[in-house]
């Protein structure tokens, strides 16, 4: 007689969804800081990274592992400090290797992400999104049981706009935005005692009005964190911004 395994299913309390109308403008890096935020703070945490054709996860947390797999399905890859990471870059034979997809294989992709991957317990689940507000951004909101929305912008004219598309969408959604975090705030000048706003006046508290969401961080320009990214040694990163992160998250989370 043989015996059937049955598949242990998921167990993920939050899925918490990374976003904003516009590209480059570091909703990986938020993605991954939000992630190592709840981390430290004892929670078992996971990134899916929907990404599909411009991964950036596993390069920022230096992850190259192939996942493996089992009768309950692919195994997120481990970070350093324990987040479980999934990303088509861990699956492709190279990681130069180009994703040529349209829309419905993308979407494909991103939904066997949530149901073919064994995430096992998870407190929080959190997914990096593309840019735009287009298939894959859809595909997760709509498949995905998305309970928050973290809402990225630097304080540009232009991301102001599609950032406003990008909270449209979410409210058009039904979607609960849980804050906004403004990248790229400042730079900062230790020689002078200085930020400088490099890419204009910030634009915080009028991102947080537009998204009736708390302003989370203002993450400044921090070649500190080009090198971390560059070397994926993220989860060495410290800095005043970072705290201010994990402090508004923590009392968003004690005040739920
Ligand atoms: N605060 C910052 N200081 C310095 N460099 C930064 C900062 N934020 C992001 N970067 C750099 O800018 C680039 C884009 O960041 P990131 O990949 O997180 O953006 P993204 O919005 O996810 O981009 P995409 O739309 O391509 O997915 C990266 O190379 C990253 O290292
Ligand atoms: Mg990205």
């Amino acid at each position: 007689m043989t015996e059937e395994k049955v598949k242990i299913p998921n167990n993920i309390g939050n899925v918490i969804a990374i976003m904003s109308g516009k590209g480059g403008v570091g909703k990986s890096l938020v993605a991954a800081l939000t992630a190592i935020a709840l981390k430290k703070q004892g929670f078992n945490v996971g990134i899916l990274d929907a990404d599909i054709t411009g991964p950036s996860i596993p390069k920022i947390f230096g992850i190259t592992e192939k996942p493996e797999v089992s009768e309950n399905g692919m195994h997120p890859v481990k970070s350093k400090t324990g987040i479980g990471i999934m990303s088509i870059n861990l699956l492709l034979p190279n990681e130069d290797e180009a994703v040529i997809w349209r829309g419905p294989l993308i979407g494909k992709a991103i939904t066997e992400f949530w149901e073919d991957v064994y995430w096992g317990n998870l407190d929080y689940l959190i997914v990096d999104l593309p840019p735009g507000t287009a298939d894959a951004p859809l595909t997760v909101l709509n498949s995905l049981p998305v309970s928050g929305i973290i809402i990225v912008f630097t304080p540009q004219d232009l991301t102001a706009m599609v950032v406003r598309k990008a909270v449209n969408m979410a409210k058009k959604m039904d979607k609960h935005i849980l804050g906004v975090v403004e990248n790229m705030s400042y730079l900062y000048i230790p020689e002078l005692d200085k930020k400088m706003e490099i890419f204009g006046k910030s634009r915080g508290e009028e991102m947080s009005q537009t998204a009736g969401a708390p302003l989370l961080a203002q993450i400044p320009i921090d070649i500190e964190l080009v090198k971390l990214c560059d070397e994926g040694k993220i989860e060495e990163y410290e800095s005043p911004a970072f705290n201010s992160l994990i402090q508004n998250l923590n009392q968003l989370i004690n005040k739920k």
